[in-house]
């Protein structure tokens, strides 16, 4: 049955070419094109962006989402081609004596893509008698090729081969296809999606797989370069990546049940290691410790190892020989791999 209401003013309607209108519950995006209104639903397939805030393509007649990009024609509700099987619902309007109406009874259903089985970026399930789970992180970035000889990778692969009854995975994110972040966030809190909406559509970046390990993982090493004081670029990188799953904890409106469940990292330990020619690495593992900790994760005593030849000593060549002939720094990876895995089995 038709449940005809007001929305306003043709003259006022008529001056925007693409507006969003609420009635009630619901929300329309109003659109004005060749002298003709039109509305559909104002709220996106995607991730429920609002349409009637995105923009209208006065050729064409689809409406782009403000989010993500994502196309409906303003009469029809359909996708743009190819994907013109989806569509948001479509609304009647009419006139009445200078004012807009609109039924706001839908036409037409929505029809959603099915969306891809993302199971496999969820926590995977425990079972008793399971080994721990260890996840390596290299963030130094070379000429894979010729490769060169890199401290904090180094002391990494040799933490890792050392650990006996546990299960490893090791990323080297230079060897790896991570998509910088574009900062959808920026555009509303809502739009910055997990899995990451580059993850959903960019069919060649890699991000996923640092997802399902720091997801599978009860252990997470960084070991990282000190590149001009911080951690390597590529750390950044994946850290603003990172941002879609902090995301899903850090909304003002969550109830603190909500947040508890969507600490996705929640008490994973982090471990790390950060070498470099220059000092600063303390304000390194500190920042790395603020991001983690804001996560969720925990840090077992004394998180991490640390080597650099400081300010006046900063010769690369004897800095790598160092590293190379350090059983001290390989015992301190040792021990600080142990006191990870025991802060797994015994959390304080
Ligand atoms: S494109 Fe509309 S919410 Fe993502």
């Amino acid at each position: 049955m038709a449940n005809w209401q007001k929305i306003g003013s043709v003259e006022e309607l008529k001056k925007k070419s693409l507006q969003e209108v609420k009635v009630g519950e619901k929300t329309f995006a109003i659109s004005f094109l060749n002298n003709r209104f039109a509305a559909i639903d104002g709220i996106c397939n995607h991730s429920g962006g609002p349409l009637g805030k995105g923009t209208i393509d006065p050729k064409t007649g689809h409406i782009k989402c403000p989010w993500h990009n994502w196309k409906y024609e303003c009469e029809s509700g359909k996708g743009e081609p190819p994907y013109q099987d989806f569509q948001v619902p479509i609304y009647a309007l009419k006139i009445e004596e200078g004012n807009l109406m609109i039924d706001v009874e839908a036409r037409t259903e929505r029809v959603k893509e099915k969306s891809k089985d993302w199971s496999f970026l969820t926590p995977p399930k425990r079972k008793k008698g399971d080994k721990i789970r260890v996840l390596g992180i290299s963030c130094t970035n070379m000429d894979f090729k010729n490769p060169r000889y890199s401290t904090s990778d180094a002391l990494l692969d040799w933490g890792l081969a050392n650990l006996r009854k546990v299960e490893v995975r090791k990323y080297n994110l230079g060897k790896m296809n991570i998509v910088p972040c574009e900062g959808y966030y920026s555009k509303d809190k809502s739009a910055c999606t997990f899995p990451c909406t580059i993850t959903q559509f960019n069919s060649k970046d890699e991000m996923w797989k640092i997802y399902q390990g720091l997801l599978w993982a009860d252990v997470i090493c960084i070991s990282t370069p000190v590149r001009w004081g911080q951690a390597s670029s590529l750390y950044y990188k994946m850290q603003e990546r990172m941002n879609s799953i902090e995301n899903q904890i850090d909304h003002y409106d969550q109830t603190p049940e909500d947040i508890e469940h969507s600490i996705a990292l929640k008490n994973k330990v982090v471990c790390m290691i950060v070498t470099g020619g220059q000092d600063n690495i303390q304000s390194v593992m500190g920042e790395l410790m603020r991001f983690w900790g804001q996560l969720g994760c925990r840090f077992p005593v004394l998180p991490m190892v640390g080597h650099s030849r400081g300010w006046s000593a900063e010769d690369m060549d004897h800095n790598v020989d160092f590293v190379k002939k350090s059983n001290r720094l390989r015992k301190e990876v040792d021990e600080m791999f142990e006191r990870a895995l025991r802060d797994v089995i015994e959390p304080k």
